[in-house]
């Protein structure tokens, strides 16, 4: 097993990217709390207690971590970087959010991440991290607040802590850890890597808001890693990926025909 190193850090960047992204969010805080039942619970709670400034909470443990369609999401002290950006936005059309979020952290972090449809980040067909997106009613504006979760593997995750379901039927591999993507001789401290994938994150959601998943549909082509892959939905059909659509839908050749899978509503794993 690798150690990570110190994360002494973690607070020290917080600060820094508190002076370089003020500017962009107005009002910003960002919190670094030892121990937190999950950083996307909390900040849905403050949200609906109508507490809406743009806000960064990094948890170094979380309790009780969420994952899409009512998983659960486990990593442990140190082994991974866990944190949710909440803020307010607006955009036209809601569709493809979290595909842009897997797409700025690949981006941000290494040429060979790839995305799996729609909140995956996949290495080598083994998955890095994953994505929750939520969003909660701003009383009396037309913006939401949106949750934007992040859960990175830095160490290789040990079986014990693969959620059960994937480890026994949905994963075809076991999950990997960003310190073998990068090489070990990389070892990034979750400050380091929160510092390189926080501005371009920033960034993107707020270009996601004015330009909507269009503007990023050929860059997630490029590291779509389903196209051409036969899959399973969690609905039971099977057929050929053969990419994302203009919304952000994953299309899928079945033999009834082609059919658009839209991300809340559907799992979908290679067969
Ligand atoms: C998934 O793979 O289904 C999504 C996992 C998202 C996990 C992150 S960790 C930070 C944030 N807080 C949570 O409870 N979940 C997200």
């Amino acid at each position: 097993m690798t150690v990570a190193p110190s994360d002494a850090s973690l607070r020290t960047h917080a600060e820094s990217l508190w002076v370089a992204l003020s500017d962009q969010l107005p009002g910003l805080s960002i919190e670094v709390l030892p121990m937190v039942d999950s950083t996307n619970t909390r900040l849905m709670q403050q949200a609906r207690e109508g507490v809406v400034e743009p806000t960064v909470l990094v948890a170094e443990t979380q309790t009780a971590g969420r994952g899409r369609m009512g998983k659960a999401w486990h990593s442990t002290t140190h082994t991974a970087l866990t944190f949710s950006l909440g803020l307010p936005l607006a955009p036209s059309d809601w569709s493809g959010l979290s595909l842009v979020v897997g797409l700025s952290l690949a981006r941000s972090l290494h040429p060979e991440l790839r995305l799996k449809w729609p909140n995956d980040l996949w290495w080598q067909q083994r998955k890095v991290g994953g994505i929750l997106v939520e969003t909660a009613n701003i009383a009396q504006r037309p913006e939401r607040y949106v949750v934007i979760g992040v859960g990175l593997n830095l160490e290789t995750p040990s079986p014990q802590a693969w959620p059960q379901d994937e480890a026994q039927t949905m994963a075809p591999q076991a999950p990997a850890g960003l310190y073998e993507v990068l090489g070990m001789d990389t070892l990034w401290t979750r400050g380091e890597v929160l510092n390189r994938v926080l501005p371009g994150l920033v960034r993107d959601v707020k270009r996601f808001e004015r330009e909507g998943f269009g503007h990023f549909a050929q860059a997630f082509a490029e590291r779509d890693a389903l196209t051409g892959l036969s899959v399973t939905l969690s609905d039971g059909q099977q057929g050929l990926a053969c990419g994302v659509d203009a919304q952000g839908g994953l299309q899928v050749q079945t033999a009834q025909g082609m059919i658009v899978v839209m991300s809340s509503t559907v799992g979908v794993r290679p067969c």
